[in-house]
């Protein structure tokens, strides 16, 4: 078994923590993690039995896989702290969103992967975005894929399409939330208060929650049974082919939404493409 290192222990550093350990990819002494603040890594290291380490370096001298998962800003100073315990024998998996490979690569000088995790994953569901670097062998490739396939759909993608497929899949919990919680709030309203947005969120909370799963039941069946899923009919258009039937009520609804939405979601996607291009600015500056 691999040895593996965290370098922060923030949110994601924390998920991943927990996840490898809870579906034995590794041992919790194999796990050492280092956090600038060490409040919340002494918390992690009681609940998880992990060993903290004092610094950044001790991670990655004790790491054969060294996770580094701080905020863009912080990335390359870690790197070069930990620069002098990095061997050709070790990888680096970042999670740390728009520095790119070949900056990882030229600051730490081994092969570095690149992933983009989601919240999610604390339940077992929702896609890992992987990103390799040109020239990586297929058995490191595969060994990777297999770190994460416990608790969620490795996707690999294309650098470039990276940053899109984060705010597809790691972001989108965000996004989704604020689009129901809109809803709720407009059905609230519309209500002039007969029905509080608390009892709104709650309804329209246990229906996604109902729709997140007929969607996957739909989508199983659709690969089942065409065998092929570029042939099968959208789990979505099925799903809205069944509540909104021709001519009705939920059909008004869809033509509205149809209407609206791609200009609304076209803002949203421009808006955060405009801020990834704009960290990513930060690191040639
Ligand atoms: N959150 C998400 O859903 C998500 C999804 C995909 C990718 N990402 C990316 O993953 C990275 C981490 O995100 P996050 O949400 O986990 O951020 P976070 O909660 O702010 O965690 C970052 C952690 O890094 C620690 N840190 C900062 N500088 C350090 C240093 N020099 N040495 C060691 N530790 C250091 C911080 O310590 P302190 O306790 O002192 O602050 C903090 O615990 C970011 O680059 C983010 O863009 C996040």
């Amino acid at each position: 078994m691999k040895t593996v290192g965290i370098i922060g222990t923030g949110h994601i550093g924390s998920l991943l923590a927990k996840k490898l350990i809870e579906t034995a990819v590794v041992g919790p002494r194999e796990l050492c993690a280092a956090n600038r603040s060490p409040e919340k890594l002494n918390k992690l290291a009681g609940e998880l039995g992990i060993t903290p380490c004092k610094d950044n370096i001790g991670v990655a001298e004790a790491s054969d896989i060294i996770f580094v998962c701080v905020r863009p800003a912080e990335a390359k100073a870690v790197i070069a702290e930990i620069k002098p315990a990095l061997t050709p024998q070790k990888l680096i998996i970042s999670t740390v969103s728009d520095v790119k490979l070949a900056d990882l690569k030229a600051w730490s000088g081994i092969d570095c992967v690149r992933i983009i995790p989601s919240v999610t994953s604390e339940y077992d569901r929702g896609v890992m975005v992987i990103s390799f670097p040109d020239g990586i062998g297929d058995a490191v490739k595969e060994s990777v894929m297999r770190l994460f396939e416990g608790f969620s759909t490795p996707y690999v993608a294309a650098e470039e399409n990276i940053s899109a497929l984060s705010d597809l899949t790691s972001s989108s919990p965000a996004i989704i939330a604020a689009v129901i919680q809109e809803f709720a709030k407009a059905a609230a309203e519309k209500s002039n208060g007969r029905i509080p947005l608390s009892d709104a969120e709650e309804l329209i909370r246990e229906t996604l929650f109902g729709t997140a799963v007929l969607l996957d039941k739909l989508s199983q069946r659709s690969t089942l049974q065409s065998g092929n899923t570029a042939d099968a009919r959208s789990p979505f258009d099925v799903l809205i082919g069944s509540v909104a039937t021709k001519g009705g009520i939920t059909a008004e609804g869809v033509i509205a939404v149809r209407e609206t939405a791609p200009e609304l979601y076209e803002k949203v996607l421009t808006n955060m493409q405009n801020k990834h291009k704009k960290v990513e600015r930060s690191f040639k500056e």
